[in-house]
């Protein structure tokens, strides 16, 4: 497979590459100077991939930063703790932290780097189909605190993203799953050729086909990338990118973090927009049956499991932060393609919750 290259005017490249072969040059290219990385990463990535990236960096002096798996570490202590290992290696501001994983070590990382000596240069080399395609563009990184999930943190942008594909290999399949569905919010935001070649492709990615993988992540950062390069602070179209997430928090806070994966909870919050559309008449049915059934083709849930009770996720969606005046902003769509915030009162988000419930 030959290198995919995006350049951003955000001032980085994201590559999508087979393996790791080219990194080494490639961060010579955007980090001329630099002897050594600081690479962060769990330790379950560092022994399943960890010889090939240090192969490839042969000539740079890697030092492994080793943080705990799992979003409960995602957190102010590990921070802490990253942070005096970084300190403890004396960089200087050449030396770039390396985040070697998926959207935990990315987040942790990322916000590491942007504080440590007012920012070291970081690099992402996203081991996860969600990080592939969602966490490491954009800049977005931070921790999670008892107030809430990512609550703190920094927009800090990558000098490099490096996607090795052939990392995906040894993803659980539940994790490549958990991806598609903001593969599946990028296509519906993106339409056009990109949800055609999703939809097509349904079969292949169910089977885990790594070319059809490569596609779609491939078609789904151009989209988010040509967002956040427009709104990189999120001050207006980057919210778009909020596409099922307001019921998509609410499912994951009411089932409990870890009973729903990210991307499936998105997946049921996306069904129930379009469902929302078509009681309102924003959405044909045509169109949100359309996007029903990719959702299930792809394995992932349309609907809440049984008995989940829709008054608990109305109330848990109204700690949303988009929440203002009895009004809030949700992101609905009309068409693949043509999706935007409408201001709906409050009362719509029960609307939302029941169809998230109801068969
Ligand atoms: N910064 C952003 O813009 C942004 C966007 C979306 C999500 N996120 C954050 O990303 C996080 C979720 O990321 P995630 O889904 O990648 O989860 P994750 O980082 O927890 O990774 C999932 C699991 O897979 C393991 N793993 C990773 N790569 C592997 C590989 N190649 N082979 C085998 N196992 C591997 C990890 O060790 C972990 O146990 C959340 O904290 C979320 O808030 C951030
Ligand atoms: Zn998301």
């Amino acid at each position: 497979m030959p290198h995919q290259r995006l350049s951003l005017s955000l001032g980085y490249d994201v590559v999508l590459a087979e393996d790791f072969g080219g990194l080494a040059g490639e961060l010579q290219a955007c980090l001329p100077g630099s002897t050594r990385a600081l690479v962060v990463t769990h330790p379950r990535i560092r022994a399943l991939h960890g010889a090939a990236l240090a192969a490839e960096l042969h000539g740079v002096g890697i030092e492994w930063l080793e943080v705990p798996e799992g979003e409960a570490h995602k957190s102010l202590d590990t921070w802490r703790a990253l942070v005096a290992r970084l300190l403890e290696s004396r960089p200087d501001r050449q030396v770039p932290v390396v985040a070697f994983g998926g959207g935990v070590v990315g987040d942790l990382a990322g916000f590491a780097a942007s504080t440590v000596l007012r920012g070291l240069p970081f690099v992402q080399v996203p081991t996860t189909v969600l990080a592939a395609v969602d966490a490491s563009v954009g800049g977005k990184t931070g921790v999670n605190v008892p107030q809430g999930k990512n609550l703190v943190g920094a927009f800090y942008q990558p000098r490099l993203v490096w996607a090795p594909l052939a990392t995906l290999d040894t993803l659980p399949v539940e994790e490549r799953r958990c991806g598609l569905g903001e593969i599946v919010k990028h296509c519906i935001i993106a339409g056009g050729s990109a949800l055609a070649r999703l939809e097509a492709d349904a079969p292949a990615l169910l089977a885990g086909e790594k070319a059809a993988f490569a596609a779609a992540i491939a078609d789904s950062v151009a989209v988010k990338a040509a967002i956040v390069e427009r709104d990189p602070l999120e001050r207006g179209e980057r919210a778009l990118l909020n596409l099922g997430h307001t019921l998509g928090h609410a499912v994951e806070s009411v089932l409990g973090y870890g009973a729903v994966r990210h991307g499936e909870a998105v997946a049921i919050g996306i069904v129930a927009v379009a469902r929302l559309g078509v009681a309102r008449g924003w959405t044909s049915p045509r169109v949100a049956s359309r996007v029903e059934a990719l959702v299930a083709r792809l394995g992932l849930p349309t609907r809440v499991p049984p008995g989940t009770s829709a008054g608990a996720l109305h109330e848990a969606m109204g700690f949303d932060k988009k929440r203002a005046r009895g009004m809030v902003r949700l992101v609905v769509f009309s068409e693949p393609g043509e999706v935007r915030l409408e201001s709906v009162p409050e009362g719509e988000l029960g609307a939302l919750a029941e169809l998230g419930v109801s068969a």
